[in-house]
């Protein structure tokens, strides 16, 4: 069973009539990896940029910007009961994922510390970051009687392993997206100050430059990594036990090979793309379509130019990205939304588990057909692509 992971500032009244978080295949996820080849990873291809992208760590831009000011007061009293639950969805995955960030850098930054004392200073400062992000969107929930006890939140998650490439593009695109997302629902709310339900949106211009930073971290970090490791493992973990043998490293050494093939990360680029564009359509396009029209914005239009945006982005990277400019592409990803409703309206059906299953067989088998056809399309070469913001 699901817990809540909230609960009202007075305790005896848990949920304050907020509905608990359920665990879903879109809810922020939390992330550990491989600490021993992070901290052996020599950096010295691309350290200049790595320096100077911790110097700007360093000068902590935003140390006072997160400051509540006076507008919060009794702004959320002024949300009508259906807005407000929308809000506070927004604030508590917004509020998760900040905080799944603070656990995996500060954990990168405590483990590695010893040997690779550059790369710990940078995740430790995202780690300010992150948590001072996490902990504003609390402050916010608070005005809402209801905190995230993150204390739970840290012991009770799942933590999904993956090793340190996938870590850099999952998490670059998520930093990068993140910038995206909170820049244009900044501009849009700059030019509809109407349309802005709570103060909090007043903080996104510079916040997403802290997400930026965050991004080009691990631009300046994947571009040092194709060599990857001084060193490698001796260890080998099977079935949770681990053994140890000089012989290992080759092992290693040779996954390490396949992994830096130009094919390879080309594969893996249009992996983690679709699987976040995918992702974040199919949430805001389905359960969150309501909390952006609160805001004024068309849920469709602004995922598409933030995908768009973060694939131009990701560009400058990744060897290859998505051609979202392929009229399949979101009609694709607009068939994936279509499906996804039809099966909730399955799972909210009467009937028992098995008949619902097997109802809802063949929209999985859509989905599953659907999401192949994407990864399949022909991908944009990187080199010839928007040569204007390289
Ligand atoms: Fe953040
Ligand atoms: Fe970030």
């Amino acid at each position: 069973m699901t817990q809540s992971t909230v609960e009202s500032k007075s305790k005896k009244d848990i949920n304050n009539g907020k509905t608990p978080a359920k665990e879903t295949i879109l809810s922020p996820r939390f992330y550990t990896t491989d600490f021993e080849a992070m901290e052996n990873m020599d950096l010295s291809i691309n350290e200049e940029e790595l320096e100077a992208i911790c110097e700007e760590f360093r000068k902590d831009y935003n140390r006072h910007h997160f400051v509540r000011n006076s507008e919060f007061e009794g702004a959320a009293e002024k949300l009508d009961p259906e807005t407000r639950e929308l809000f506070v969805d927004f604030l508590e995955g917004s509020c998760t994922s900040e905080f799944s960030g603070f656990l995996l850098y500060k954990e990168l930054s405590k483990r590695i510390k010893d040997k690779n004392p550059l790369l710990a200073e940078c995740f430790a400062h995202m780690a300010r970051d992150e948590a001072r992000h996490a902990g504003f969107l609390n402050k916010s929930m608070s005005d809402f009687g209801l905190q995230l006890d993150l204390g739970f939140l840290t012991a009770n998650k799942d933590y999904t392993y993956f090793p340190p490439r996938s870590i850099f593009y999952a998490t670059y695109l998520s930093e990068k997206i993140g910038y995206w997302r909170y820049i244009a629902i900044y501009k849009h709310l700059e030019k509809n100050p109407d349309s802005k339900i709570f103060p909090l949106f007043n903080y996104f211009e510079n916040w997403c430059q802290d997400e930026n930073r965050h991004g080009d971290f691990f631009d300046a970090l994947m571009k040092a990594q194709p060599r990857t490791v001084k060193s490698l493992s001796q260890k080998i973990t099977i079935g949770g036990s681990t053994f140890t043998h000089p012989l290992f490293d080759y092992f290693h050494r040779f996954r390490y090979f396949l992994n830096n093939l130009p094919l390879t990360s080309k594969l893996w680029s249009r992996f983690f793309l679709l699987a976040v564009f995918a992702t974040m359509y199919a949430r805001d396009l389905g359960i969150k379509k309501d909390f952006y029209s609160s805001l004024g914005l068309d849920a469709r239009d602004y995922d598409q130019f933030v995908i768009n945006k973060t694939n131009e982005t990701a560009a400058r990277v990744f060897p290859v990205v998505m051609d979202v400019y392929d009229e399949s592409f979101y009609g694709r990803l607009d068939k994936i939304v279509e499906n996804n409703k039809v099966l909730s309206d399955i799972a909210n059906s009467d009937g028992n588990k098995l008949s619902k299953t097997l109802k809802k067989l063949p929209t999985y088998l859509s989905n599953g057909y659907q999401l192949l056809r994407l990864y399949l399309l022909k991908p944009l070469d990187s080199k010839d692509f928007q040569p204007s913001i390289r």
